[in-house]
């Protein structure tokens, strides 16, 4: 197999990840084309990363028509995942879709159906799955080192200012994103319910707008998670914290391990207690610790490394669709029993975040 083709739809905040983690992995991936429905935001890339024989479009239909790339990023507003993925798939190509995959269940539910029917693959952009400190986690729970898992915490205590939905105005409103859980915190909403074994039964929240009355979604999540293994979950996550981001945090606690991940974005292993004793925590925590410059940390390059690894051996991404549908699940859960006041069991059948709209306007008038 010679080089993969690949395109980028979606040329905004987070493209210049995915056009470093392409470019991180060209000996397997040729940088085909890029589209935007703003030229100079395909431009500012070309200029930036210096590519060369990249074409530009500004209708994906087109670009994958012309280019036939055989593997397409995803990376425009949360609301149109879903459309363009699903024409991507139809193409032919393998995509990978920022989170959150889609809006709605029926959605993430379609795209994983169509990826199948296709033969082709799919991952969903949760690249903290590949810090590393959250695979020295993983695999301390893996190998079992926590023994029974009691609880686990994720904590996203993050500042998002006006400026930051002036910018991209599908920020913030129900039909095109979510608040503060579907479009920040789906990261380590994501981390808690893997690390704790995916299961979950039962979930109870609060949400609100305290302080965003310029956007329609939450800006504060508080959660309960009852967990299928007997174990529980605490979910909180705003984007309240004055005056700048502080920190992203996963707690796990077991019967024999004790671990937390913060820092950024969960890029540190700031405790680690196991009852084996078999690495020693001052090293872990030096080893496995970076500080990147964002809070988008180093995962878009991995993430690309694998997808492409799972092209190229035909097997199921480290993140695939079905990961996301999860994300997207939970997420979802939390919306629904905030809305509805009482406690939600899992599985949710179809949920989606267009059905809050108006949850808050109230509130928000007063
Ligand atoms: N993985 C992460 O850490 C991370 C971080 C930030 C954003 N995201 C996700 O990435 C996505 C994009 O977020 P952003 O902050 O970069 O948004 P953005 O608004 O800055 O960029 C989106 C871009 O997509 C373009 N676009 C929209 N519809 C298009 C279409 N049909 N065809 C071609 N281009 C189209 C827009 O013109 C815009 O330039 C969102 O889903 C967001 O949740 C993920």
């Amino acid at each position: 197999m010679g080089k993969i083709r690949y395109a980028l739809i979606g040329c905004g905040r987070i493209s210049p990840n995915h056009i470093a983690a392409a470019k991180s992995n060209a000996d397997s991936l040729d940088i085909a084309a890029l589209c935007d429905l703003v030229p100079e935001n395909t431009q500012k890339m070309i200029n930036d990363f210096s590519l060369k024989g990249v074409h530009t479009y500004t209708d994906y239909r087109e670009l994958l028509r012309a280019e036939r790339p055989q593997l397409v990023a995803v990376a425009t507003d949360s609301g149109s995942h879903a459309a363009v993925a699903l024409d991507c798939i139809a193409a032919g190509c393998s995509v990978i879709i920022e989170k959150p995959i889609a809006l709605s269940l029926a959605d993430a539910d379609a795209l994983i159906a169509a990826a199948a029917g296709r033969g082709v693959k799919l991952c969903a952009c949760h690249q903290n799955r590949f810090n590393r400190s959250v695979q020295k986690i993983r695999q301390a729970a893996e190998g079992g080192r926590f023994g029974r898992l009691f609880h686990g915490a994720a904590n996203i205590r993050w500042n998002r200012g006006p400026q930051y939905y002036t910018q991209a105005p599908w920020r913030g409103k129900w039909a095109c994103d979510g608040g503060a859980l579907m479009n920040q915190c789906i990261h380590n909403i994501d981390l808690l319910r893997w690390m704790m074994g995916d299961g979950v039964d039962e979930v109870m929240a609060y949400t609100d707008n305290l302080h965003h009355p310029y956007i329609e979604a939450e800006d504060l999540g508080l959660a309960i998670i009852r967990f299928s293994n007997g174990a529980y979950g605490i979910v909180e996550g705003t984007t309240n914290i004055y005056p700048k981001n502080l920190e992203e945090t996963l707690y796990l606690f077991g019967e024999r391990g004790t671990v937390k991940a913060g820092g950024k974005s969960v890029n540190l292993i700031e405790e680690w207690r196991f009852a084996d004793g078999i690495d020693d925590p001052e090293q872990v925590k030096h080893e496995f610790g970076e500080d990147p410059p964002n809070v988008y940390g180093f995962g878009h390059s991995p993430l690309y490394a694998d997808m492409i690894a799972a092209i190229r051996d035909d097997r199921a991404p480290y993140v695939d669709g079905a990961a996301g549908r999860r994300a997207l699940e939970l997420v979802l859960a939390i919306y629904l029993s905030a809305a509805e006041g009482r406690p939600v069991r899992l599985p949710l059948k179809d949920c989606s975040s267009a059905q809050f709209a108006g949850r808050f306007d109230e509130g928000l008038r007063k």
